[in-house]
């Protein structure tokens, strides 16, 4: 019987976005969504979003719409589904789809439609399992919005284009996605902030110098393949001013002690693809000459030994104004 090895073909990347769209990716999305609910589910921002899930305001103004862009394998929505009665954005239970379909109160969930879009369908899912109030399509958000999406929605969500945004300005994404929404409509981002990666040592004296070397050379391979010096991560809110957005909330979490071991699985997956997609033919990571699998292999040897690799996560909501 055939087995996985080293030598098969590498997976398959779509030359518009830095990472893969595979099994491993779908897994580690579905981590990342748990991650988030962790960080923020203790001190959730204010729910603005919220207050559009009621019944009387359903009753007034009809179903409620809410799209999420750049959906990968659709967790996001999952979540929302859950918790539209409590806090649309307070990330507190599973992600698990059915189950969470199971949880919501009937009269609610006839009345919000979710529509997961994505510049690829590879994670989407498909056939009769998902409820017909969800909806999947196909968008590149840099491209102008297709008629059918513009001024439809109540709340539009954005979560990890750290190396989706381009030219270092999330402006053209933000845009593009405020048309989506209908005036006084919400659009959530939220984000992982590269520039705060923290290396730490479980032990005073321990070695660190594999993880910082890896982390360092990632970092510097990234802004100069995706053109960014990622600082925009971390100033998102200031950009939704800018494109015209009236600020709701702009929260950012440090990774909770006890999270860091889970957090460096996570991140550790995330870089080696990205570390593989932003290499030479020889192997090299861009920008710094040195091989990506020795770095990655010898961060590895001081991760299991404790080390840690965390990063903030920041959730930023605005309001589309009412004209
Ligand atoms: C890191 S994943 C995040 C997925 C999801 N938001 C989550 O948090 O689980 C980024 C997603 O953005 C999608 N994407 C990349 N470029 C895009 C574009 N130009 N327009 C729309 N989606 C895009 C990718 O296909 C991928 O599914």
């Amino acid at each position: 019987m055939a087995t996985a090895t080293e030598n098969e073909a590498a997976p398959v990347r779509d030359n518009r976005y830095g990472l893969t769209r595979e099994l491993n990716d779908s897994v580690r999305l579905s981590m990342q969504h748990w991650m988030f609910t962790y960080f923020f589910d203790e001190y959730p921002p204010q729910p603005a979003p919220a207050s559009l899930v009621t019944e009387e305001h359903i009753k007034e103004n009809g179903n409620i719409r809410i799209a999420d862009v750049g959906c990968g394998n659709g967790s996001v929505l999952s979540n929302f589904f859950s918790t539209n009665c409590k806090a649309i954005i307070t990330y507190t239970s599973s992600a698990w789809l059915l189950e969470t379909y199971r949880s919501l109160p009937a009269n609610i969930r006839e009345n919000v439609l979710f529509e997961g879009i994505d510049i690829a369908h590879d994670y989407l899912p498909m056939g009769d399992d998902i409820p017909s109030t969800f909806k999947f399509s196909e968008w590149d958000v840099y491209t102008e919005p297709p008629a059918e999406l513009i001024g439809q929605f109540d709340i539009v969500h954005i979560r990890l284009f750290v190396i989706v945004v381009r030219d270092n300005d999330p402006c053209t994404m933000i845009r593009n996605a405020v048309r989506l929404l209908k005036p006084g409509g919400y659009l959530q981002w939220d984000e992982l902030e590269p520039n705060t990666t923290i290396v730490r040592a479980p032990t005073p004296g321990m070695s660190t110098e594999s993880a910082q070397a890896w982390i360092t050379a990632m970092l510097k391979g990234m802004c100069m393949s995706f053109k960014t010096d990622l600082n925009w991560c971390s100033t998102l809110a200031s950009y939704f001013e800018k494109c015209g957005l009236e600020p709701v909330a702009d929260v950012h979490r440090e990774c909770p002690p006890e999270f860091r071991r889970l957090m460096t699985t996570n991140a550790l997956s995330a870089l080696e693809n990205v570390g593989r997609g932003i290499s030479d033919e020889l192997g090299k990571v861009k920008g710094t000459g040195l091989s990506w699998s020795d770095l990655c292999s010898a961060c590895l040897v001081e991760t299991s030994q404790g080390v840690t690799v965390t990063q903030s996560l920041s959730i930023v909501v605005g309001r589309k104004t009412i004209l």
